[in-house]
């Protein structure tokens, strides 16, 4: 068993800011690879009830898990591409759009694959209002002089509609046979677990330091509903982030939740080179895994599968079923790696044993039932009248030998008055049998605190190091 021991004024230092933003500014870059984009944090939401963020935070984890393992449980008839509701505990960065350039502040999310922002004056934005994300700006096309509608014969139609047949859907243009139809893609609707956008596709310039990318294709959305922002898609898919500017390398840190004012910094960076297998520092590596590609679930595709051999508490093999580690030939099962998840979600057959564990372990502090139904957290413990705390250390071992020790305030927080901690992750009971497709594992954000994280796309693998983000 690792010990966490200090007087608890240090310890208690881990507290939780639940919404936070960051903001970009924007650096100069004399070369364009690779692009630097800085962020910094603000924590506008200090005074809300605790038990009810954390209870909105759970749930939020539990819907977008439901969500990511059910893209397309209930796409309408235009709609294809799998975008994601945003917990209240996500990682923003700003973007930069058109001519002049019109600076937006989108969502970092590495389990989608389509960009796309708060588009017009009349941006309608049903159940909007999460702390932090009021005043939510919109691009205005009308003040853009590169701004254009994706028209339906242009290919990247085709990226919005995966299953698009234009000689069905742009019948006007087929039939005249011309090169100047005017006809508009079909909108985009794009439905998930507790939310909506909706909107048309355009073609504009994005502004990034130092490089101007033109012909980007980004969702103008009329409407949405419970979307604090946009959403910046960083998947796999032809469409994201990094498909588009042909990136071979993204990293990122993710600043502590602790931060509770602006100013601090980290970065998101992009880097076009393929540097071909140079390892970064002393990052551990550990192979991205294929999904097999199976018909009705190509949004699969779109996340990034890390090989999870093995999960230890307190240097304790969880037992876990193969078959929830492993892809089975139908691409269910498996972990993926998400900076639009707050909480670590498991699929119970793996989130029990490991719960159990640490109940077992922490069993010298009493578990607090009440606090986890009123957090949807567990387990949590009551450590009123302690000096000190320990509990097990929690581990995560990956495929090619990498390992991944959590600090424990990536797996456990103070819930109320400094006498409750719970673990911050989530599992699937609310959701029933219908939690069975899909990654068994989604690796969320609050984990990957103070992780500088790459994903080499060139060497197909995923890069870690545990170290400060400040
Ligand atoms: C899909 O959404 C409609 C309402 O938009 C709802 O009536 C229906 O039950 C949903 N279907 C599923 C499978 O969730
Ligand atoms: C969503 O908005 C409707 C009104 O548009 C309101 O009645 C409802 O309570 C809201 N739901 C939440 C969870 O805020
Ligand atoms: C372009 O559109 C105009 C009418 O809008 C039409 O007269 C013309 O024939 C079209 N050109 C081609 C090449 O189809
Ligand atoms: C924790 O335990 C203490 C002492 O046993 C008790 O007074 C307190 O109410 C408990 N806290 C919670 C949140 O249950």
């Amino acid at each position: 068993m690792a010990f966490f021991s200090s007087s608890s004024s240090t310890m208690l230092c881990f507290f939780l800011p639940l919404f936070f933003l960051f903001h970009l500014f924007i650096s100069s870059s004399s070369s364009p690879n690779p692009i630097t984009i800085p962020i910094s944090i603000s924590n506008p939401n200090p005074d809300s009830d605790l038990y009810q963020q954390l209870s909105h935070l759970s749930s939020h984890s539990k819907a977008r898990a439901h969500h990511l393992k059910h893209p397309y449980a209930n796409s309408s008839a235009i709609t294809s591409t799998p975008l994601l509701p945003h917990s209240y505990g996500g990682y923003s960065i700003s973007l930069s759009f058109g001519t002049p350039p019109q600076v937006l502040s989108l969502i970092m999310d590495t389990g989608s694959d389509f960009v796309w922002f708060p588009c017009t004056k009349r941006y309608a934005c049903k159940n909007c209002s999460f702390p932090g994300s009021n005043g939510i700006a919109s691009f205005s096309p009308k003040q853009s002089s590169s701004v254009k509608i994706v028209g339906c014969l242009n290919q990247k139609c085709g990226w919005i509609h995966p299953d698009f047949d234009p000689s069905t859907s742009c019948s006007e243009c087929q039939s005249v046979k011309s090169r100047n139809c005017t006809k508009i893609c079909p909108p985009y609707i794009i439905t998930y677990g507790s939310g909506s956008t909706g909107g048309i596709g355009l073609i504009e310039t994005l502004d990034l330091p130092g490089k101007k990318v033109a012909n980007f294709l980004v969702g103008c959305s009329l409407f949405s509903s419970r979307q604090p922002a946009g959403i910046a898609g960083f998947g796999r898919g032809v469409a994201s982030l990094p498909s588009q500017l042909g990136i071979k390398k993204f990293s990122y840190c993710l600043l502590s939740r602790r931060f509770d004012d602006s100013g601090e910094s980290s970065s998101l960076i992009l880097d076009g080179e393929s540097n071909s297998g140079k390892k970064t520092g002393d990052f551990s590596y550990t192979p991205f895994v294929k999904n097999p590609i199976v018909a009705d679930r190509k949004a699969f595709q779109v996340y990034y599968y890390l090989g999870l051999k093995r999960i230890s508490v307190g240097g304790k093999k969880i037992k876990i079923p193969h078959k929830y580690l492993d892809i089975d030939s139908e691409g269910n099962g498996g972990t993926i790696v998400d900076s639009g998840s707050t909480f670590t979600f498991m699929a119970s057959p793996v989130f029990e044993p490991v719960v159990a564990e640490f109940t077992k372990q922490a069993s010298h502090y009493k578990r607090a039932e009440n606090i986890e139904s009123l957090t949807g957290l567990k387990p949590c413990f009551n450590i009123s009248g302690q000096k000190s705390v320990d509990l097990p250390e929690l581990k995560f071992h990956f495929k090619g030998g990498a390992e991944m020790k959590l600090p424990l305030a990536n797996y456990f927080l103070i819930a109320g008055n400094y006498d409750v901690i719970c673990l911050t992750m989530v599992s699937d009971n609310s959701f029933g049998t219908d939690f069975s497709s899909g990654p068994s594992v989604i690796l969320g954000s609050f984990q990957m605190q103070n992780f500088q994280v790459e994903y080499d796309l060139h060497n197909e693998r995923f890069g870690f190091k545990q170290q400060s983000c400040k």
